[in-house]
């Protein structure tokens, strides 16, 4: 066991150049194929509710629904330069200096108002783009779980998740094509993540890779966005979406609770790998560097300002705070502490320890239920 955590105890994780050395070679294909390697697996085992966690999940699931084109109000009109000019927009290298990025002698000097409007907005863009492509992942991947997991409760549940998760693809596509001003590619980063989760053929790692991985941090990344948006749509579009993503990752982490508590110390090593490969990827895809190619800004240049990711410790509270979920939910899988904590260890480089005591998903997505809350509200 030993061996096998030196040799994949790699030292190149922040090396920017072979980050950004991996870039989407064909940002032009309209579909996009990848062999999933899986068996269907029937069972003839039909009693519900064997694992009640998981049936009062799908209970919930069902009288949870709502509908993308009537729950949100789409008559609100979307002004996303006067968005942004109300978040605030730095007008020069003095307005960064206040929060300690000094981009003096840098290639990003000499931009003034409109520079930085244009990144904003680009930003935006480029975020929703990837919320969307996620999505499809989350689409896919569940359908993937509909037909691998060998558990009739999992089954329904991931059933119910399949149609959530068309309606995510399809609000914020909407969201995209009215509201906003442009389209991103999928990020390479994130291209690669969900290629190797549907690319693995055993069941959990669906679940592991989607559920607890990008699902914890979309539900982080939804939060501020959330809180973040002066924009009603978007706030209310968000706020529903992340009703259902609480459950999916719940939906994770109740199921793979039960399965990894009878794995080896072998076996969960290579959940644990899987997950710090996931980690790692997700966090370069927040470098963010098809904004900067847009812009006409030399990427790494760029990226040197913001993000530094060569540095050991992780010192960007925002990016900290994408993994408050995904930290707390390792932990309840036990894939911190296996193998004499090699996740713990991992995780701690990237500075996000501090989230291991927060609330794990499997129990506060009640919290997130805004559909519910609404209905109520409404009387209905
Ligand atoms: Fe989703
Ligand atoms: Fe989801």
């Amino acid at each position: 066991m030993s061996e096998q955590i030196e040799t994949s105890d790699r030292g190149d994780v922040n090396d920017l150049d072979a980050i950004l050395a991996i870039t989407n070679t064909d940002v032009d294909e309209a579909v996009h194929a990848v062999r999933d390697n899986a068996d269907a697996i029937f069972t003839w085992d039909y009693e519900k509710g064997k694992r009640p966690a998981l049936n009062k999940l799908y209970e919930k699931a069902k009288g949870a629904q709502w509908n993308g084109e009537t729950d949100l109000d789409w008559s609100i009109d979307v002004d996303q330069e006067a968005l942004v000019e109300q978040v605030g927009v730095a007008n020069g290298p003095e307005d960064l200096m206040a929060f300690g990025i000094d981009i003096y002698g840098t290639v990003l000097e000499g931009w003034g108002h409109a520079e930085w409007k244009e990144h904003q907005i680009q930003t935006q863009n480029w975020s929703l783009s990837q919320f969307l492509h996620g999505e499809q992942g989350a689409l896919v991947c569940t359908a993937k779980i509909v037909e691998t997991v060998p558990w009739i409760d999992a089954k329904y549940y991931a059933a119910t998740q399949v149609m959530d998760e068309a309606r995510h693809v399809e609000v914020f596509a909407k969201y995209l094509d009215t509201k906003l001003s442009g389209h991103y590619p999928i990020n390479t980063h994130l291209g690669l993540l969900l290629d190797d989760i549907i690319t693995d053929s055993r069941w959990d790692m669906t679940y592991l890779g989607m559920q607890i991985m990008v699902e914890g941090l979309a539900l982080a990344a939804f939060g501020m966005a959330h809180q973040t948006t002066p924009d009603p749509l978007l706030k209310q579009l968000l706020r529903y979406v992340m009703s259902d993503e609480a459950r999916h990752v719940a939906f994770g982490v109740l199921s793979l609770k039960e399965f990894y508590d009878d794995l080896s110390e072998a076996e969960l090593f290579e959940r644990q790998e899987f997950a710090f490969e996931a980690a790692m990827r997700m966090r370069n895809r927040f470098l963010q560097q098809e904004v900067w190619e847009r812009l006409g800004v030399d990427v790494k240049d760029a990226i040197k300002i913001f993000a530094k990711p060569d540095e050991v410790k992780n010192q960007d509270p925002f990016q900290q705070l994408l993994f408050s979920k995904i930290v707390p939910n390792c932990k309840k899988l036990g894939l911190l502490d296996a193998n004499d904590g090699w996740l713990r260890k991992r995780f701690d480089t990237l500075g996000v320890m501090q989230f291991e005591f927060a609330d794990n998903t499997g129990e506060e997505y009640l919290a997130f239920d805004a559909v519910t809350a609404d209905r109520e509200a409404a009387g209905a």
